[in-house]
């Protein structure tokens, strides 16, 4: 797995998930290690957000996400430092995953969007970078 420091957007990947359908709706199941490119620690959903709001806005030193619009659509804008890309995200069966080291930013959220994370690790403010100056730096830093 590529490190916080080295790593690019274009480590970053969509993934399709499995879909079973029938008559009567769909079933996408995770399992870790197989469509989940990691071990999954934690799991979190975002919900309720106001119009106009935006979410993420860090970036992670170990973290490594799977972030799915379970309902509704949202974009994710992933950056590294140096490229950026925005992401759109409106499929229960898509996935975005996102290695370490990448600022994210959750926008444009449609009315009544649940966005779905899983996370490699437990919840540990340390390993956050929340401000993107310092972010650029340390992603530059040769
Ligand atoms: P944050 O990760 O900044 O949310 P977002 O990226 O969606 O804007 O977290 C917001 C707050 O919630 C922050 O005070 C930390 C807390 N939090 C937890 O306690 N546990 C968790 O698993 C997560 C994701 C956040």
């Amino acid at each position: 797995m590529v490190g916080e420091i080295n790593s690019t957007i274009y480590n970053c990947g969509i993934i399709q998930l499995p879909r079973i359908n029938n008559r009567a709706g769909n079933i996408t199941s995770l399992e870790n290690n197989i469509t989940i490119p990691f071990e999954v620690k934690r799991v979190y959903y975002l919900y309720d957000i106001p119009g106009g709001e935006d979410r993420g806005g860090h970036a992670h030193k170990e973290l490594e996400q799977f972030i799915i619009a379970v309902s509704g659509a949202f974009d994710v804008l992933i950056d590294d430092g140096t490229n950026k890309k925005l992401v759109h995200l409106d499929r229960p069966f898509i996935g975005l995953h996102i290695v370490p080291g990448i600022w994210r930013e959750l926008l444009n959220f449609s009315s009544g969007a649940v966005s779905l994370v899983l996370a490699s690790e437990k919840y540990d403010e340390r390993d956050y970078y929340r401000d993107h100056d310092e972010f650029k730096l340390i992603k530059n830093a040769e």
